[in-house]
């Protein structure tokens, strides 16, 4: 827990002194001063290479934010997460997601008791679920095998299951088709069904609280879908909805048998809740098999960010060279640029779990915070992106650090596409580090006038992040990987990175606002004036 705020720390104070004098070093600089430089800055661990080597750093850099970690009290509060401590203050709950992979027999006690058995034992229900819908062994209430599986959450309970079905795509059955349903729009339910056969579908409602506004209304309507296509028989339902919650009371409120519920508990947050119970669809399309090995490497990373110094820490040192770019080098984004079209969602989901989790204000004790916290994380697959923004990460005027992840194999290797993607994004990390000098462009024979706009400034930071291959082992890496670089990050920044009361305030108001808006025309609005013209104007279309 902090002692002192962040800014009064030593080791902070000195990297501010640090920046002052190395601001103006220009990656080219560094990399001329250090012909080892690429070879040197690069950590290869459990299965994933990093290089980063092209950002604005050096050896003394490093060695000081090496001190901020320690000073933060880095140390002890991943030993308290692991020991199971109620690091979420605000919420009083341990904070234990790296319980949801420990192995079988081992211990981690929460209130008193080991927790272990009880993940294990829904993992194994879950596994003998998964095994009869895939074998077709499950049947429908009109006796027809599970051919569809609908899976209804929002949040952690949607962007966690369909980035790892997409990531996961190549292991998956393909006699099964997945579909994801989150938003209140109605379009999204109506399109994810559209062509689906209700004897045939299976959904999945996935909520932690099993309260959620968007989940509870897709799975009412669903229900209505599903009763309406089997003739109204509303004992259809046991054979057609799962749930996956923590809160049985509510599932069993809805009409679901808790017997067809998959448990999980408070002290796993909903966006760390992809390899709980959350992660059934995920099991469902890969197999139990493929699931475990997701564990596994999901283990392999909580042991790695558990033990190893923090010089050669993935996680810790990510976390680190995060808040040098951002705390120090003034960056407001984050850019992810997985070069795999298998990771297309990675993005999506790392927006939830870096921005809800470190998106915060004050710290721990309440205290506002005179610093910058979490920035903006987005991307999209490359090589798109190339095409789109990255004329602005290259030469417009913000500071935009990016991660690159690539995986040196293809699982699907096509003719010379992958050796085209790889040299992409070598290309473009090497193009952000060192750009093209007014020199280089002139010596190329351009025209004056049109020099300065085609310089590449350069110096623009980038982590090349390499794995050998796109596995489920290689996918709980990453998803890990990032899950402590939130928590090296939210300890640095002092704030509870476990809870979210900032998405209360806007569901609060929705919902005074719905019966405003399905009630008569001239009930009484007391929000300000722009809300009630709002709300005047959308009853005009709602009124019958
Ligand atoms: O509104 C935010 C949030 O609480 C997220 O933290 C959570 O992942 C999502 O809503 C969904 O919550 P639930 O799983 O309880 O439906």
């Amino acid at each position: 827990m902090p002692t002192s705020p962040l800014t009064s720390l030593p080791a902070w104070k000195a990297l501010q002194a640090h920046c002052e004098q190395t601001r103006s070093v220009h990656l080219r600089e560094l990399f001329q001063q250090d012909a080892a430089r690429g070879e040197r800055l690069t950590l290869d661990a459990i299965g994933i290479y990093l290089d980063y080597s092209k950002n604005r750093v050096g050896d003394e850099t490093l060695r000081l934010l090496g001190q901020l970690a320690e000073q933060a009290g880095l140390r002890q509060r991943i030993d308290a997460m692991f020991a199971g401590e109620k690091i979420n203050v605000t919420e009083k709950r341990a904070v234990l997601h790296v319980a949801l992979r420990a192995a079988r027999g081992s211990s981690i006690v929460v209130d008193g008791e080991n927790v272990v058995p009880q993940v294990h034992s829904v993992l194994d229900k879950m596994a003998g679920f998964c095994n009869r819908i895939r074998s077709g062994d499950w049947k429908g209430h009109t006796g027809k095998p599970i051919r569809n599986v609908v899976n209804i959450g929002i949040g952690g309970s949607d962007l966690g299951p369909v980035m790892a079905y997409e990531a996961l795509k190549h292991y998956s059955t393909r006699a099964i088709a997945f579909r994801f349903v989150s938003n209140i729009d109605g379009t999204d339910f109506a399109e994810a069904v559209h062509d689906l056969r209700p004897d045939e579908t299976l959904f999945i409602v996935a909520s932690k609280t099993f309260t959620t506004l968007e989940t509870m209304t897709n799975a009412h309507t669903a229900r209505d879908w599903l009763l309406a296509g089997l003739g109204g028989d509303a004992s259809a339902t046991a054979k057609h909805f799962v749930a996956l919650s923590t809160n049985a009371k509510e599932v069993a409120g809805f009409g679901i048998d808790t017997m067809n519920m998959f448990g999980f508990w408070d002290w796993v947050g909903g966006r760390y809740s992809m390899d709980a119970a959350i992660g059934l669809s995920t099991m469902l399309a890969i197999g139990p098999e493929n699931f475990q090995a997701m564990l596994a490497g999901f283990r392999a990373m909580d042991q790695h960010f558990r033990t190893a110094p923090f010089d050669e820490n993935l996680p810790v040192l990510l976390g680190l060279l995060g808040i040098w770019n951002s705390n120090f080098l003034g960056a407001e984004t984050v850019a992810v640029l997985p070069y795999d079209q298998y990771l297309k969602r990675f993005p999506a989901y790392l927006q939830q779990l870096t921005m809800e989790s470190n998106g915060k204000r004050v710290t721990l004790d309440g205290k506002p915070v005179d610093y910058q916290t979490n920035p903006i994380y987005w991307g999209e697959p490359g090589t798109n992106g190339q095409h789109s923004f990255y004329q602005l990460i290259h030469q417009g005027t913000r500071l935009i650090p990016c991660d690159f992840i690539a995986f040196h194999q293809s699982l699907n290797p096509v003719g010379r596409h992958h050796a085209m993607l790889m040299a992409n994004v070598f290309a473009q990390a090497e193009a952000l580090a060192f750009g093209k000098t007014a020199n280089e462009v002139e010596t190329e024979g351009t025209a004056d006038s049109l020099v300065p706009h085609r310089v590449f400034p350069g110096n623009r930071p980038s982590n090349m992040i390499l794995a050998e291959k796109l596995t489920p082992e290689i996918l709980g890496k990453l998803v890990a990987l990032y899950e402590h670089i939130v928590f090296t990050q939210g300890t640095i920044w002092q704030v509870n990175s476990f809870d979210q009361w900032g998405v209360e305030l806007g569901k609060v108001l929705a919902q005074r606002i719905i019966p405003e808006l399905e009630s008569a025309k001239d009930s009484i609005l007391g929000h300000d004036s722009s809300t009630n013209r709002l709300i005047v104007r959308q009853r005009t279309h709602l009124a019958p």
